[in-house]
């Protein structure tokens, strides 16, 4: 196998590395763009000389793509140009609000989707979004490029580049789960088609999980009758990038300022997103049975969420966050005592926040009804100081991996999880340590550089 030059490597995402603001004088200015992905893979490409296309998010970046490729942090970026209305179509209506909640099983069947006219029209806007990639795909790649897509936004790319480039190698990775074939069939026939033709015109397909490769072979055995080539590569956190926030004056200073709010009550943490998939509202009503259950607990035991917002365009998950916030204040008027909050809720996003509340967390609850992978999951054992025990949603495809130290629960079984929080909580002190040591050792077993190698593997070329 022929080792690789990193110049010859094209990345695409939706969520670009780098996203455009304004200085003082109205010049445009490139800025660290948000989200997993780009902290994964931005610190292995930064000074290699490869290509990363994204889409615009905001105007400011509509007028950088205008001006071509842009050379930051030693790697060329290029915003594809698409046109905002067809980009509305692509990422809310088709990528959020049907296939994430396709992948994540998420639909309330009797009411969605609705797949009419307009729904047919968003998906005619996610067709041109994707072809807008492989065009400029096709021209920013170089001779014997290898593609490297990522993610549901981009899954008709695959079989696009191969009719425009056959040359080049494409492996398309997800990071969310698969859903099962007989959700499938919630699509119309023809969208299935391009859906699924379009990913296995990939050289290989990535998943985080054994379980999202085996859903997504079974839907190719149903709609193509044929199995393309798939892999398993479970992300892994950055020890070095957590370190240096862990090691920050920012970081410091909310952890005294979380010290200050729980003193030395134990401590449930959770991070996430808000968003449905997460499963914030049964984690609070575990904790409420808990505290109902559990007289003991009560005044002793703080839960800590650092949840952030997401993709607030979309009706469903303004409303998710409205009921966040709602059952929240709920437990405290139920529960709190003069000296105590039950629940300490954040929701801005403030990464050194959530970095000083997994160094902090006794137990921390990662009960999503069905992810991709999780990576909180992994990083909280990581930065973690207090032999901490990890409550973890089975569903997860973080499961995989922790599952021999992690206490496992049933994400749509609040009993099942204010149990598991209880026996987080009441774990002897030998235990906590043995379980805390194997979680960090799971967790930090693979690193981003690991997940890279395997996509460039299964491309068929040497990491
Ligand atoms: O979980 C899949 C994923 O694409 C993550 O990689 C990423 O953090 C998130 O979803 C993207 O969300 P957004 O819609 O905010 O870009």
């Amino acid at each position: 196998m022929k080792p690789m030059d990193r110049a010859q490597l094209v990345i695409a995402s939706n969520r670009g590395p780098v996203s455009f603001g304004r200085d003082d004088d109205g010049r445009l200015v490139p800025r660290r763009g948000a989200g997993g992905l780009v902290s994964s893979l931005g610190p292995l490409v930064a000074g290699s000389g490869a290509t990363w296309i994204a889409a615009p998010m905001s105007d400011a970046d509509r007028e950088a793509a205008a001006s071509g490729r842009i050379d930051v942090e030693g790697f060329r970026f290029h915003c594809v140009d698409v046109d905002p209305a067809v980009y509305r179509m692509a990422y809310d209506v088709v990528s959020n609000s049907t296939l994430w909640f396709l992948h994540h099983h998420l639909f309330d069947l009797p009411r969605r989707p609705r797949i009419d006219r307009t729904w047919r029209q968003a998906w005619e806007g996610y067709r041109a979004y994707n072809q807008a990639f492989s065009r400029t795909l096709a021209d920013d790649s170089p001779d014997g490029a290898v593609v490297l897509v990522q993610d549901y936004h981009l899954s008709l790319v695959p079989a696009q580049l191969a009719e425009l480039r056959p040359d080049v190698r494409v492996v398309h990775f997800l990071h969310t789960p698969f859903c099962d074939p007989t959700w499938l069939r919630v699509l119309p026939a023809g969208a299935v088609d391009e859906l699924i033709g379009g990913l296995a015109g990939a050289t290989a397909v990535g998943f985080h999980s054994r379980r999202w490769e085996d859903a997504f072979l079974g839907c190719c055995r149903e709609v193509l009758g044929r199995q393309p080539s798939t892999f398993v590569s479970p992300l892994a956190p950055d020890p070095d990038d957590l370190a240096s926030v862990a090691a920050s004056d920012a970081c410091a200073e909310e952890a005294a300022r979380l010290d200050e709010a729980v003193g030395d009550r134990a401590v449930i943490v959770r991070v996430d997103r808000i968003e449905p998939s997460k499963n914030v509202l049964r984690g609070f009503q575990a904790f409420d049975e808990l505290l109902r259950a559990r007289a003991d607990l009560r005044g002793r035991v703080c839960f800590v969420a650092c949840v952030y917002p997401s993709r607030e365009g979309l009706a469903d998950y303004v409303a998710y966050h409205l009921e966040v916030e709602t059952l929240a204040r709920h437990l405290n008027d139920r529960w709190a005592e003069p000296g105590w909050t039950p629940v300490i809720l954040h929701t801005t996003d403030n990464f050194p926040r959530s970095v000083a509340a997994l160094r902090r967390y006794d137990v921390l609850l990662v009960n999503p009804v069905r992810d991709g992978l999780n990576l909180v999951a992994k990083e909280g054992p990581v930065l973690n100081t207090r032999h901490g025990v990890v409550a973890l949603s089975r569903e997860a495809g973080a499961w995989d991996e922790l599952r021999r130290a992690a206490i496992g629960l049933n994400p749509f079984d609040v009993t099942d999880t204010a149990e598991a929080l209880a026996a987080a909580l009441d774990m002897d002190a030998g235990e906590r340590s043995r379980r805390s040591r194997l979680l960090a050792e799971l967790a930090s077993a693979r690193s981003p550089t690991h997940w890279l190698s395997d996509q460039l593997v299964a491309a068929g070329v040497a990491a």
